[in-house]
């Protein structure tokens, strides 16, 4: 199937590693013109090398001037307006927590929200405009799992998260008519590379295989398996927001998708 995804400019924000690298590698793959990002200019040019991209767009995304830099060293790489805008970047910027919320400082709170919902915010209110004038875009958050159902501890990461999934669900009806979809992906457990190394830290093993990391999480109780019977993998994520990406995905808008192998049980 051909997705018409050739030549479409990218920003895949938080592509210098874990699900945003897999987002941009299978992108790239299928012939779209990729601006790598992350904070680690070595990290992204790596990458960016690796999958062929058109370039890199360096720097943190927890302010609205360097938000602003970011858009334009992305446009300035690309030749032209992002098309499709991955909103990728974020995790819990303040560590996993484990405290209950009530005992959770304010201040992560507010910062949780500004490295995943407002990252995601400004970057868009950015690329609208022109997205707008092109009468074409494609908007895709990257959220969790837990935003719909959050755990007893982290309320400050699933608290921001859930705001990403309300404000997909406001734009996309905003943007009525404009040829601009807005969706939300939500990955359950994916084993990243930071995931894979706190795994093999704890068995002291630095070779560990995916599944005996998988085994010894499961049997730390640190997560149940979910019906899919295993962890995600990035791959899982890219599949999903390249379907999206595509300008045949146009009728699918201000959905949420959940990639999370059964995790979530919901009927919707
Ligand atoms: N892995 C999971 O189990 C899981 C589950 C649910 C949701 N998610 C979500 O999926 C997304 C990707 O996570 P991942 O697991 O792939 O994480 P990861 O491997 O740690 O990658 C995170 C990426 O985001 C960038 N980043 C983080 N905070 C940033 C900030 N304030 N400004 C600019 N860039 C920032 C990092 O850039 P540098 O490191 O180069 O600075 C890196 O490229 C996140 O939004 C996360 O919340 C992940």
């Amino acid at each position: 199937m051909d997705l018409q995804l050739t030549g479409r400019r990218v920003l895949v924000t938080g592509s210098s590693s874990g699900i945003g690298a897999a987002v941009a590698r299978m992108l790239a793959e299928e012939g779209a013109k990729v601006v790598v990002h992350g904070r680690d200019r070595a990290r992204a040019e790596a990458v960016a090398a690796e999958i062929g991209a058109a370039g890199v767009a360096i720097g943190e995304l927890s302010t609205d001037a360097a938000c602003k830099a970011v858009h334009a060293e992305a446009v300035a790489a690309l030749g032209g307006n992002i098309e499709i805008l991955i909103n990728n970047a974020g995790g819990n910027s303040e560590g996993n927590s484990t405290k209950p919320p009530h005992q959770i400082d304010p201040d992560h709170f507010l910062s949780n929200f500004n490295a995943n919902a407002l990252a995601a915010i400004r970057l868009t209110n950015l690329s609208i405009p022109e997205m707008e004038a092109a009468k074409f875009g494609r908007v895709i958050n990257v959220s969790s799992a837990v935003a719909v159902q959050p755990n007893n501890m982290g309320a400050d990461y699933s608290a921001a998260k859930a705001a990403m999934n309300n404000f997909t669900v406001s734009l996309a009806g905003a943007l009525k008519g404009a040829g601009i979809t807005v969706n939300t992906v939500s990955p359950g457990i994916v084993m990243v590379d930071g995931l894979l190394r706190m795994g093999r830290d704890r068995l002291g093993n630095p070779e560990a295989s995916f599944e005996e990391v998988t085994e010894l999480l499961v049997n730390a109780g640190v997560f149940t398996l979910p019906p899919a019977g295993r962890l995600g993998i990035p791959e899982d994520l890219a599949i999903i927001i390249c379907t999206l990406a595509s300008p045949r995905s146009g009728y699918v808008t201000g959905a949420n998708y959940r990639v999370d192998g059964g995790q979530i049980r919901s009927l919707n």
